[in-house]
This record gives structure tokens, sequence and C-alpha cells, in this order.
């Protein structure tokens, strides 16, 4: 089966595809008859190019950039990578979540600098982690990882999300309660046309003063004008690895000393990737095979 990549993904298991082709998805200008796999990180795919498309593996838990309907019409199944990158998310989560409200990336900036003085910091006192509550925007495989990891940083940990589940982890709240509630949100939504703006003015006003935001999910799921005005405010902190749209950054965030910034980061441990890599090989080798893929997304 003839496979499009539009990158080399890391990790052993790539080289298990023997009838396969670089491509990134700009350089496709002419129709290919010859393509039944494609695999791509989360972008649009011109289905119009590919008519015997069989496959999107898409290399990624989040899927929003492709169009499943569109797929799903021309019978094109569509995978995803779930479960492998839940904790690498969840660490960079949590790693967000302690730099940002232990203020580490201003302190980094000030001993570079060479403006700390005194053999102890005086000003600049944090709030504490330990003790405060955590709001959970999304309470799926990487949300529930994260409410794992804040067990040990004995942390009061609310969830919110569209259906409350059945969970001894946390404790569920309606949106605007745990923002009212939480020192910190992280949020670990799927990027929907439910979730798009979902955190808009109103939701980031409700944050007490001094709240922390973190964002490892989908940028678009924050109103990002809203939230930049909020931080140049001061009035609250961030932590964010993604942004509405990528690479691009706000401006106005660069030099926030309350906004801690990674470039879209979650997954991004070797283990990690070579393991969703493993994921969409499983799945374009059993849709070659003629079985059912191990992934499709619903
Ligand atoms: C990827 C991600 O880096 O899984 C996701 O949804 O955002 C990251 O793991 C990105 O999707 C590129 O595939």
């Amino acid at each position: 089966m003839r496979v499009v990549a539009t990158r080399r993904y890391p990790g052993p298991a790539f080289d298990e595809l023997d009838d396969l082709e670089i491509l990134p998805l700009a350089q496709l200008g002419e129709p290919r008859e010859d393509v039944e796999g494609l695999v791509v990180a989360n972008e649009a795919v011109p289905l119009e190019l590919l008519p015997a498309l069989r496959i999107v593996a898409n290399y990624g838990v989040g899927y929003d950039r492709v169009d499943v309907a569109a797929c799903a019409a021309r019978g094109i199944v569509v995978t995803n990578t779930p479960g492998v990158l839940d904790e690498a998310t969840a660490d960079l989560a949590f790693a967000l979540i302690l730099a940002t409200r232990r203020r580490v990336v201003e302190g980094d900036r000030l001993v570079r600098s060479g403006a700390w003085t005194g053999s102890w910091s005086e000003g600049r006192l944090a709030d504490e982690v330990s003790g405060s509550t955590l709001g959970i925007l999304g309470l799926g495989r990487i949300g529930s990882a994260v409410a794992r990891r804040a067990r040990g940083f004995d942390l009061r940990v609310l969830y919110s999300q569209r259906r409350p589940i059945d969970t001894d982890l946390t404790e569920y709240r309606e949106l605007d309660a745990l923002f009212e509630e939480s020192d910190i949100v992280t949020i670990h939504a799927p990027l929907t046309p439910e979730t798009h703006g979902l955190v808009d003015a109103r939701c980031l006003a409700l944050l007490r003063d001094g709240a922390c935001l973190v964002n490892t999910a989908r940028g678009e799921i924050v109103d990002e004008g809203a939230l930049v005005a909020e931080l140049v405010s001061g009035r609250i902190r961030a932590g964010l690895d993604v942004f509405a749209h990528e690479p691009e950054v706000p401006r106005e965030l660069l030099d926030l000393p309350n906004v801690v910034l990674t470039p879209h980061i979650g997954s991004a441990t070797r283990q990690t990737r070579e393991a969703m890599t493993r994921v969409v090989v499983d799945n374009l080798l059993a849709v070659e095979r003629g079985e059912p893929p191990l992934t499709a997304v619903a």
C-alpha cells in the first residue's frame, strides 16, 4: 500500500512502511491515484487530490483539522494516537503549573541577568501549590493523568466537562463554578465546535486575582485576545503550550513576567513520540491487511 507521510515521523516503527513517500501536503500539486494511506500531524487533507485514499492516520490524539465527515462520506478511515501521550502531556501540564505558580522562569531570568543580589530571594513571593485548588477542564485520559499527579501534590481537584462521570479522582463543577473556585485551571478538552472559544472573556473574569490558567490542549479553546488582555493587566498568570495561530504567539505575551511559554511540546518526549509512530504504523498495516484499524476516531 503506497503511503504518503507529511514528514519523517520518529522511531523504528516508521521503517516498517515499505512503500513510503515523504511529501509535505503543500507539495501535493497533482492528483495522486496511487496513494492509499496518508500520515498527517493534524493537517487539513486535500481529499480531491487523493482519489484512492483508504486511511488518514493522524499523528496525535487531536484531529480537529481533519475533516472526518468528508472522509467518512468517501469511506476513508481516520485514526489517531490516543493513550500513548497521556503521561507526557500530563507531565508538561504539571511542569507549567509548577513553573507558573512558583515563578520559576522569572527566577531563572533574574539569575541569568545578574540582578540577583541577596543570598536568598526576599521579594517576589509566589503562591503555594500544595493545598491549592486545581480545576481540570476535560477529564479524559490526559485530564485524569493530571488529576492523579495532583493527588501527590496535595491539591484539591475539581473538574468540569459536558457530562459528569462517576469518578473518585475529583469533584464535578459547572464551568463557571470551576473558574470561580480554582486557583489553577488546566485545559484538557478536545477542540470541537462546542469547545471553540469556550473559555471566553466572561469565563476568564471569573478567575480570582492571581489565579493561573494552563493550556496544553488547543489554543482555540480560549479567546486568545481576552486572555492576552487579562495577562497584560497582570491580574492572572498563565502557562501556555498552545496558541490559536501556531507558531504565532501574541507579541504582547513575549515580555510578560506572569506567563510561561512553550512551543506545543506536550507529547514531545522521545518515548512518547516513538510510541505515537508505532500506533500510526499499526493502523496503516491493519488497513493494508484488510483488518479494522486499532484506533479509528468515533
Ligand atoms: C502533536 C497534539 O504534537 O496529540 C495531539 O493532539 O497536539 C500533539 O501530540 C500534534 O498534534 C501534532 O501531531
